[in-house]
């Protein structure tokens, strides 16, 4: 007997069909004995189901798949120097791990502003904070460019806040995705847009690129010593037949004869990833336009504590505070970059090349 026949059977008899128990769902399947895909790895995409799980990943230096670990947070802590009912922005929002200490730190009566332009991981991470209970109006939260910081601020808090954080990059999330397109390491569409809504993705802009123009994006944003000739064979390979996903844009840089480069092809490639993704989200103009506003966006006596992972975004802020410090914007600013602790780097290894900077207004 057929399912469709025994169905029409018991209505037939009168029968109500029996409930079905719930049932957790049905443990995923892989091939091997770790899930080797993002989508595969349940358990930590699910990390408060399984917090042994994700207590076991990070004690091996990795981050769970669909989180972020924040980085220097008691330096940042130390630096901002909260207390309760202060203003402070979080520019950079991502998993909201700086965000949640300090959401803490200002209770009660402190407000958090907090922006990220990646609307898919903000919409999660509004969720998540807001469930820890805090008053509703303790917490702003807005998909935006931080190059608007100022406008947003000026707008919740005149005068300006008490203390901003900005934490440059991508995060760990959009970067362990390969649907978003940012590693080298897994195959997707060659996407790299942190909002997805807007722009276009690396493989679109590679159409547009000339090889002279492709070399000055490498060089200016990833100081790659072999800029020409990595720019030549992309842009021969883009035309031959469109570059459409990260596997096939790395497999171009491996094939180019005479690499001269410390760290190998794979140092390339990360870089050529790095200069790409740096021009697709247009990074460099953001964080001039935002730096060229902040001394607005703090009261007197506000500080500013920025973490960069790359000397093209170190050398912008460096700058920006030296200037602000010989024209009286900014009261002091820190004499030189921190870096993370050895025990920090041991432990999450994407904390490697961060720098932070601070200034007081
Ligand atoms: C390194 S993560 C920040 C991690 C965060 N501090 C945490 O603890 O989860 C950087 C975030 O900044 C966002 N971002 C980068 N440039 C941005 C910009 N110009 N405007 C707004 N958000 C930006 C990215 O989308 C990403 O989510």
């Amino acid at each position: 007997m057929d399912e469709t026949s025994s169905e029409s059977m018991s209505e037939s008899s009168g029968e109500q069909p029996k409930p079905q128990p719930d049932r957790p769902p049905r443990r995923q399947r892989y091939a091997g004995k770790n899930p080797r895909n993002f989508s595969e790895k349940y358990k930590e995409l699910r990390s408060e189901e399984y917090p042994a799980e994700i207590v076991k990943i990070v004690s091996h230096g990795r981050t769970p798949a669909g989180t972020h670990r924040p980085i220097m947070v008691d330096e940042i802590m130390l630096a901002l120097r909260l207390v309760p009912g202060s203003i402070v922005a979080d520019c950079t929002l991502a998993y909201g791990g700086h965000s949640t200490v300090m959401l803490k730190a200002i209770q009660p009566n402190g407000r958090l502003i907090a922006m990220d332009h990646d609307p898919y991981e903000l919409a999660k991470t509004e969720l998540r904070l807001r469930s820890y209970g805090y008053p509703d109006e303790s917490l702003v939260i807005r998909r935006m460019n931080f190059a608007g910081a100022a406008q947003l601020i000026a707008a919740e808090s005149p005068g300006g806040v008490d203390a901003i954080l900005v934490d440059l990059g991508v995060s760990s999330m959009q970067l362990d995705d390969p649907d978003r397109g940012f590693s080298y390491k897994l195959d997707g569409p060659l996407d790299m847009r942190m909002n997805q809504m807007r722009g276009r993705s690396a493989s679109q802009l590679l159409s547009t690129w000339s090889a002279i123009q492709l070399a000055t994006i490498l060089t200016d944003n990833a100081d790659e010593p072999n800029a020409k000739l990595i720019a030549a064979a992309i842009v021969l390979a883009h035309s031959k037949q469109p570059l459409v996903t990260t596997f096939e844009l790395a497999a171009v840089v491996r094939c180019v004869q005479h690499l001269e480069c410390t760290g190998g092809y794979e140092s390339a490639i990360r870089r050529v990833f790095q200069a790409i993704r740096i021009e697709v989200n247009q990074e460099f103009e953001s964080l001039d336009t935002f730096l060229s506003q902040l001394p607005t966006c703090l009261k007197p006596g506000g500080r500013v504590a920025i973490l960069s992972f790359h000397s093209g975004e170190d050398r912008r802020v460096k700058q920006c505070f030296k200037k602000g410090l010989q024209q009286g914007t900014f009261a002091s600013i820190s004499k030189d970059f921190q870096v993370p602790t050895h025990e920090e780097i041991w432990s999450n290894s994407r904390a490697r090349s961060a720098k932070l900077r601070v200034a007081v207004r």
